[in-house]
């Protein structure tokens, strides 16, 4: 087939990036603890964040771990450095950057009635900076950072009182940003609720055993489908309220789309029937947030677990009618299913690899530990099953490869791995497009060094441009431009001729 690598005009070319893994500052101008802030990466302290449950109160309390680097508290200083960070992403020619607002820089404790006017001013200037530089800011409502207060309070999501705390936090975003923000995420990966209820989800285990080392035991699926329900209707509600006051704008869904690129280990059909479970962990979130409805898999699951989850009267009414306006998307790298691992693909267990079965067809891989099998056709796969499956508009929110890298001195790091990545990734989104899909832009993930949410480190670095950080915390920060950053600078200057 010819390659004509044709981009749409008006194709959106960018970064992304997170609050939570870049801006620190995590107690600064009025801002109290989120959940990753008591982490050190969403996988590796998933069964051990930094709370404790109290008997005496009944609650849990913030316990951090003395012997651990919780990078993300300064993280890569993007709170104090984003003049000067958006700089040099305007200088590769991008024309949008997506971050998301720390829920708890405007409401530090969640269940406030009025908002931070400190946390609301900094992202006034950090959207006003973006666009002087040309770049349609593009924002995560939340992204892993569900205040803390609300999970040791409320248990976070198994709550329905989070809707309201939610909806008060998007009532006051859209009004204050409405003029200056025009596209718009809810939840970030959302899809992660089961795996990681604690960073992913903002869930707190209600019935806990202070004693039960694996913390994530504490959980019950009853809990964590209320969860996935309430976040459910706050999600429809936000989109409804977002139509009412945003009328020319576009809210998405966010969903972890790696594991949707699952492929049968073999053509024995038991092979692809587990295949096709194992995919419906993954369409079952856009099945709501983008078609309108709980579909058939998740009604019997329910009913097989005897976990009914409390639906009240118009909810499912409200879901079907308030659908996002585009599915939004991260890919990564693509998994093997087979009917032997199939059934545990990927329960709510955090220790569970989705990478479990290696993939005969597939050579290369991220560098380990990390080990993400590298396929830029599972990106296409995901784009073509998405259009046919809901038509709507697709945004890849986040691509990219996290390599290890040592700067020396006087020396441009050489990252000629990265702009392969990102070249054959970028074919296959042509080819998507060709096909029919509406892609509506691209966003590097991390384009700037930042903390890995999964492991929390430094040392995985997906950046066109470095910072100088380590696992250890010791770095000055200063930022330096790698070589790739001008093939992406190159790819967008020809609109990805
Ligand atoms: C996505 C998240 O899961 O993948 C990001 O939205 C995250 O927050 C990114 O950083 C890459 O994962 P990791 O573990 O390499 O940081």
């Amino acid at each position: 087939r010819k390659l004509q690598y044709t981009f749409p005009e008006g194709f959106l070319w960018g970064g992304a990036i997170a609050a939570n893994q870049t801006e620190g500052a995590w107690l600064e101008d009025g801002k109290k603890p989120q959940a990753t802030d008591v982490m050190v990466g969403i996988i590796t302290d998933g069964h051990t964040p930094g709370v404790k449950y109290n008997p005496q109160t009944q609650k849990y309390e913030i316990c951090l771990n003395p012997d651990k680097v919780y990078l993300a508290h300064e993280a890569i200083d993007f709170y104090h450095r984003y003049k000067e960070d958006l700089q040099l992403m305007a200088g590769m020619g991008m024309n949008c950057f997506r971050t998301s607002i720390s829920w708890a820089r405007i409401f530090p404790n969640g269940d406030e009635l009025a908002p931070n006017e400190a946390g609301l001013k900094h992202y006034d200037d950090l959207f006003d900076t973006m666009l002087s530089l040309g770049m349609e800011p593009i924002v995560t409502i939340t992204h892993f950072d569900t205040p803390l207060h609300l999970m040791c309070e409320y248990n976070g999501w198994s709550n329905r009182k989070m809707i309201g705390f939610f909806l008060n936090y998007c009532n006051v975003i859209f009004r204050r940003y409405g003029a200056k923000v025009k596209y718009w995420l809810t939840f970030n990966e959302i899809n992660n609720i089961f795996r990681m209820p604690f960073a992913a989800g903002g869930v707190m285990p209600s019935h806990t055993d202070p004693d039960t080392v694996d913390f994530a035991a504490n959980y019950t699926q009853k809990e964590l489908h209320q969860a996935l329900h309430n976040a459910m209707v706050a999600n429809a509600q936000c989109v409804r309220l977002f139509h009412d006051l945003m009328p020319g704008g576009r809210i998405g869904c966010m969903i972890a789309g790696s594991h949707l690129a699952t492929y049968p280990a073999s053509c024995d059909p038991r092979d692809v029937l587990a295949t096709l479970d194992a995919r419906r962990n993954t369409f079952l979130f856009t099945d709501i947030m983008a078609a309108g409805v709980y579909p058939e898999y998740l009604r019997k699951m329910w009913k097989d677990q005897g976990i009914q989850p409390d639906i009240r009267e118009g909810e499912l009414e409200l879901i079907r009618d308030n659908t996002v306006d585009y599915i939004g998307f991260s890919y990564y790298y693509s998994n093997v299913c087979n009917a032997a691992v199939g059934a545990e693909f990927f329960e709510g267990t955090l220790t569970k690899g989705s990478r479990k079965v290696k993939n005969p067809y597939i050579t290369e891989y991220s560098p380990s530990p990390w080990n993400f099998p590298l396929d830029p056709l599972g990106l296409r796969y995901v784009l073509e099953e998405y259009t046919d499956r809901y038509h709507k508009p697709l945004f890849i929110m986040e691509n990219g490869l996290g390599l290890d890298e040592t700067e020396i001195p006087g020396q441009r790091i050489q990252d000629p791995e990265r702009v392969k990545f990102l070249e054959e990734h970028l074919k296959q989104v042509a080819l998507a497009i060709e096909d029919g899909c509406n892609v509506l832009g691209y966003l590097w993930w991390g384009p700037l060094d930042l903390v890995s949410s999964g492991t929390g480190e430094m040392r995985k670095r997906y950046g066109f441009v470095y910072v100088d950080r380590h696992n250890d915390g010791t770095g000055d920060l200063h930022r330096s431009i790698k070589e790739s950053y001008y093939r992406y600078k190159e790819i967008i200057a020809n609109n990805g001729l």
